[in-house]
């Protein structure tokens, strides 16, 4: 099984890559080929809706995105990892799903498939420092509306709320054990 980790972050060992981490370690320790992709470490300009992509389903801006549509259209699974941001994601994750327009069109303008691989599952892990649940929601629509673009039907969401400081999260086993349990999850098969 091959597994698309996308981490969302721009801030090194923070809390959402620790929690990355720990679900890679239940995921690799069960021998599966994990490609993680960091949205803050590539180069992917914002999508311009030049509608370069409306007959094609290929972007026309070539930058490090042509990598994140290669491991898209090759995941069985795909999970998501990233804190909020002002109620959405960072900038630099948002830039990539933007860039998934190309695959919007692929798929219902020119009702082509965007990958032949079968039973997409989807898992999506947040974390903010807002007590709030609603703060979480937005992202999780955007995370959502990603997901159903590049044909992943389904996911699973967790989140986890009122942390802020690097490495606070590290003082929540509870979020750590939760995050192993979904990984679990998403990589059963059923
Ligand atoms: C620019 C910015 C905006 C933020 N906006 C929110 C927010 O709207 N809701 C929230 O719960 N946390 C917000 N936070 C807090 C982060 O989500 C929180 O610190 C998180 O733990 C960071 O994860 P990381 O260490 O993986 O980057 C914001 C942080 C930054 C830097």
């Amino acid at each position: 099984m091959k597994i698309l980790a996308i981490h969302g972050s721009p801030r090194k060992e923070g809390n959402s890559e620790i929690l990355l981490k720990e679900a890679l370690k239940v995921i690799e320790a069960e021998g599966q080929e994990v490609i993680v992709i960091k949205a803050a470490t590539m180069k992917i300009a914002p999508c311009l809706n030049c509608d370069g992509c409306v007959e094609t389903g290929q972007c026309i801006i070539k930058d490090d995105m042509d990598s994140v549509f290669d491991a898209i259209k090759e995941a069985d699974r795909v999970l998501v990892v990233s804190p909020v941001f002002f109620f959405g994601v960072p900038a630099q994750l948002k830039a990539l799903i933007d860039r998934c327009q190309a695959l919007w069109c692929k798929k219902y303008l020119l009702k082509q498939p965007i990958s032949d691989k079968k039973d997409r599952k989807g898992l999506l892990i947040l974390v903010g420092g807002m007590a709030r649940e609603r703060g979480f929601e937005a992202s999780n629509a955007t995370v959502t509306a990603f997901f159903r673009t590049i044909d992943v039907p389904k996911h699973e969401f967790i989140y986890f709320k009122s942390i802020d400081a690097k490495g606070e999260v590290l003082k929540h086993p509870e979020a750590l054990r939760a995050t192993r349990e979904a990984a679990k999850r998403l990589i059963q098969v059923e």
